[in-house]
């Protein structure tokens, strides 16, 4: 093993409504994880995170790395309640810390990492957009980068009440009628068209979901109602980050303040609200 490496990475949030375990866009909320060689296992953070080897992190690293002569360091602004790729960016930092830990260049590490982290994860759009940053589409060849038009914005509304991905997971049908599966053909073309074309029109009437907001709407109805108002607060629209309970307001630039003061006093008490620019940088990975 060689010297250490303190790795960034971003959160993300998927789905991005119509592209169930497809689509994902980066966020400039950031985990940093040093990790170093040591005569013994440690782990150190402020998070509320286990700090033992089932760390997520951790977990991670041992599927490549030794975590019992390491020493980890977490830091991280994403937040915990479920929704912002936190798990992901834990997952993918742990994998490339390992990879470059045991010899290989960052760059290779950035392409190796995907498969493994989203193995996993059980899907691969959170970690996607965690390494490549950017808006990522998942496709069976590999992840398809979108640039993200500059007038976006985004407001997060993260309720204080966390839901469990595997839980979220769990209240999805095994399969859906073709009707629905074919709405969100639609939508998931008008969004990708109005990302590829910087068209916030285009994009607000593509944000609509059929195959995974619904089904989980009795797990967060306060964000489903959120979502459902999201333009009288300003908003372009809503969708449901990844598995929720966390709710993505897409903005133009121009609005996010004028966003962020209205869902705050909508969901004052049960939830934080925080502005946040999607990232184009993805992971990054730095040598020590
Ligand atoms: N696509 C995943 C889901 C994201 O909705 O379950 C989980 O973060």
């Amino acid at each position: 093993m060689s010297g250490g490496v303190r790795v960034r990475v971003p959160a993300s949030t998927a789905n991005l409504g119509p592209g169930f375990d497809v689509l994902a866009c980066a966020l400039d909320l950031w985990l940093e994880l040093e990790v170093q060689p040591a005569p013994t296992f440690s782990f150190t953070t402020d998070l509320p995170v286990p700090m033992d080897p089932t760390n997520i992190a951790v977990d991670a690293f041992g599927r490549l790395g030794d975590p019992a002569r390491v020493a980890f360091t977490m830091r991280s602004q994403i937040p915990l309640s479920g929704g912002m790729g936190s798990s992901a960016a834990a997952r993918v930092a742990g994998v490339l810390a390992a990879l470059v830990m045991g010899g290989e260049e960052p760059k290779d590490a950035l392409e190796l990492a995907l498969a493994i982290a989203a193995e996993l994860e059980g899907h691969a759009d959170n970690a996607a957009a965690a390494i490549y940053g950017g808006v990522t589409v998942e496709l069976p060849d590999g992840p398809l980068k979108l640039a993200v038009p500059q007038r976006l914005g985004f407001v997060i509304v993260a309720p204080h009440e966390a839901v469990d991905t595997p839980a979220a997971r769990a209240a999805l049908p095994a399969a859906v009628p073709m009707a629905d599966a074919a709405f969100n053909v639609g939508q998931a073309t008008a969004l990708a068209a109005g990302l590829a074309s910087r068209d916030l029109d285009l994009i607000a009437r593509g944000l609509g979901d059929r195959l995974h907001q619904p089904h989980r709407a009795p797990l967060y109805p306060r964000s489903m109602e959120l979502i459902a108002s999201a333009r009288e607060l300003g908003a372009l629209g809503g969708t449901v980050s990844g598995a929720g309970p966390t709710v993505l307001l897409w903005c133009d630039r121009d609005a996010v303040r004028d966003v962020e003061r209205e869902a705050g006093i909508w969901s004052a008490g049960w939830a934080d609200t925080l502005a946040v620019d999607p990232s184009e940088r993805g992971a990054q990975i730095e040598r020590l």
